[in-house]
């Protein structure tokens, strides 16, 4: 958990808007109650569905994992597997060109250096085939740990600084070359390239050049200047990455008295920043002098990896909220659906559907099919202590359901920059922080991590019940969802609990202590990365509490667990260093390599030296797995 987390709380006042009128809040001992059966039950629920015909209780005996669960570990290292074996291909620093300097311990690089060196903080990331023995990973860079990143810890920045934080961030995209020691990182590379919080970008869809968007160094609204806490990613099948901007808010502060608007408020924007001091340094951010900047931030962006000197697309059609993954599937009719989730306690989830129809045959064709379609966000139904039930999708249109200049929506423009807000109006599930979705690769079905929720129960908009069943929820969950008749455009879904993260060794007979198919040996907390392999794993990962105490006592470091959704069993598959989050994976289209983020190894002073080890300050790393023998990852 990052310093962001504590100041978006502190930031975010929001509207009190009752929702679940359907629901009544669940007593306790109707929840100690249910215990693992309701999950249980609920693992049952796609009884209709191919998916469920190989279905038992989680026996650990399921055909699509095969390999040896690893324990937890408190170590400073990287564990995977017995007959596996991991390398680091790149770290935070690393120069992507000759002419760029090493990285330096300590905080010694400049912001020109960084500006050629592999960003900070990898999280989301997306292999691209070019031909067999070339490839391009493109790879976010969320953040920065200023007590890893200067010798003063972030105590007396300079501009200096904030220009090497700027550079910092965004997204690198890396050529890698396949030679018989399998992937490398191909330093000079035709494909390498540095996104970062400077970089021009193109502003596209309804709200281009809406006045909200316009800037004194942007009077059309139409070019904003980089991209910024690029948390998880999508890719096309038209060959483009998708970078997804979270918490952006906590980069703008005021130097001056200016009054927040509500808008500005939901989205946890204040006078205040997050204590990355940009507005201090770089006027862009000070919103007293230029309070529209914000809103050219929150964004999905789209970029073309194979191409270093094209400009990257913020789509905003997609909406602006504190974007999480993006999820992009084709219906059967053609039609581009994306799944989108705000990650941010009582947020939402959203769902995007083109207007025009994906062309197999003409990939240009496609490039803008991201700028036209129909934004939607979730309610979910339930029964009383039902751990599944009902859901629709609620469109986002300009005059449709409310959202009209009496509730203060003048334009689509308008309902995509404030999406939160008319997410709200038309009656949106608060949600328990919504992470990265996931679709199945060949059924109709979604997952979604909720990676948890100190707030539920707690404030009035975000009352228990649904899909987020537990009060003061620490440990997370993973939603699923089936849409109806298997079409991703279709207005309804049903839902259940695919699992309820939990520890059996602390809580019993309550949903606390997880669903059924959580044990002692594969236990965890805070869901959040996800992602299926082509047969069908659902891969995990977590950014969950490392304290391995109270609540937490027996999960260890953060971790990456395989589920087989037919089976409902978990098992873990690998462990990371101290303090650090496991987030973003990638495999190669042989499925003989995975690729996975090691994110903020030793945050806040936590004493890691992953990866290098030694005295060495510790690097956020993607790392590279394969098998000794050569076969498919997880088989
Ligand atoms: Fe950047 Fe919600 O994780
Ligand atoms: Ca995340
Ligand atoms: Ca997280």
């Amino acid at each position: 958990m990052s310093q962001f987390e504590l100041k978006d709380e502190q930031n975010h006042p929001r509207t009190e808007v009752p929702e679940f009128t359907r629901m009544v809040e669940q007593s306790l001992s109707r929840r100690r109650f249910l215990g693992g059966a309701a999950a249980l039950s609920a693992v049952a629920f796609f009884s209709a569905s191919p998916l469920s015909r190989a279905m038992a209780a989680a026996t650990g005996t399921s055909p699509l994992l095969g390999f040896d669960a690893v324990p937890t570990s408190t170590a400073d290292s990287f564990v995977v597997p017995p007959g596996y074996q991991a390398e680091r291909l790149i770290s935070w620093g690393d120069p992507l060109f000759s002419n760029v300097a090493e990285f330096i311990n300590g905080g010694g690089n400049s912001a020109a250096d960084q500006l050629g060196q592999f960003g900070d903080n990898n999280d989301g990331m997306s292999f691209f085939k070019v031909d067999d023995s070339t490839a391009i990973l493109a790879i976010n860079n969320e953040y920065c740990n200023y007590e890893l990143m200067f010798a003063h810890q972030g105590k007396q920045m300079t501009a200096e600084d904030v220009k090497k934080a700027q550079a910092a961030q965004g997204v690198s995209v890396l050529t890698l070359n396949k030679s018989a020691d399998g992937w490398r990182f191909a330093k000079d590379g035709k494909y390498n390239r540095r996104i970062h919080a400077n970089t021009p970008m193109m502003i596209s869809g309804p709200a281009r050049g809406h006045a909200l968007l316009q800037t004194s160094a942007d009077p059309k609204g139409k070019q904003a200047l980089g991209t910024f806490n690029n948390c998880a990613n999508g890719m096309t099948p038209w060959g483009t990455y998708l970078t997804c901007e979270e918490n952006v808010n906590g980069y703008f502060g005021s130097t001056g008295q200016v009054e927040i608007t509500p808008a500005q408020a939901r989205y946890g924007i204040g006078l205040e920043d997050a204590g990355w001091q940009w507005h201090a340094f770089d006027k862009r951010f000070d919103l007293a002098k230029h309070p529209n900047e914000c809103n050219r931030f929150g964004w999905v962006v789209e970029i073309d990896p194979k191409d270093p000197s094209s400009t990257p697309i913020k789509r905003t059609a997609l909406g602006r909220f504190k974007h999480e993954n993006a999820e992009l599937v084709i219906d059967k009719d053609g039609h581009v659906v994306v799944y989108l989730g705000d990650d941010e306690r009582g947020e939402h989830l959203y769902r995007f559907v083109s207007e025009g129809k994906y062309n197999p045959n003409d990939m240009a064709a496609n490039r803008d099919l991201l700028d036209q379609g129909t934004l939607y966000v979730a309610r979910f139904d339930a029964a009383d202590g039902e751990l599944k039930g009902k859901g629709e999708w609620l469109e986002l249109t300009f005059g449709k359901n409310g959202l009209t200049p009496e509730n203060g929506f003048n334009s689509q423009a308008e309902v995509l920059i404030h999406a939160r807000l008319a997410a709200t109006q038309v009656g949106a599930t608060t949600m328990d922080r919504p992470e990265w979705v996931a679709a199945h690769p060949t059924e109709p079905v979604v997952f979604c991590t909720l990676t948890n929720n100190k707030n539920r129960g707690v404030k009035d908009n975000q009352p228990v019940g649904g899909p987020n069943p537990r009060a003061e929820n620490h440990y997370g969950q993973i939603l699923r969802w089936q849409p109806a008749n298997g079409r991703h455009t279709a207005a309804a879904f049903d839902w259940d609990l695919f699992l309820l993260a939990g520890n059996p060794t602390v809580h019993r007979n309550n949903l606390y202590a997880g669903s059924a198919n959580i044990n002692k040996d594969n236990m965890f907390n805070s869901p959040d990365g996800i992602g299926f392999d082509q047969a069908g794993r659902l891969w995990i990962q977590t950014d969950g509490k490392y304290s391995n105490e109270g609540d937490f006592a027996g999960m260890g470091n953060n971790q990456m667990l395989c589920a087989d959704p037919a089976t409902g069993e978990v098992r873990r598959f690998l462990t990371g260093p101290i303090a650090c989050e496991i987030t973003g994976l990638a495999f190669s289209p042989d499925q003989k390599t995975l690729f996975v983020g090691v994110q903020h190894p030793g945050e806040d002073l936590a004493g890691s030296h992953f990866p290098l080890g030694g005295d060495s300050t510790p690097r956020s790393s993607v790392m590279m797995i394969t098998r000794e023998d050569g076969g498919i990852i997880g088989a």
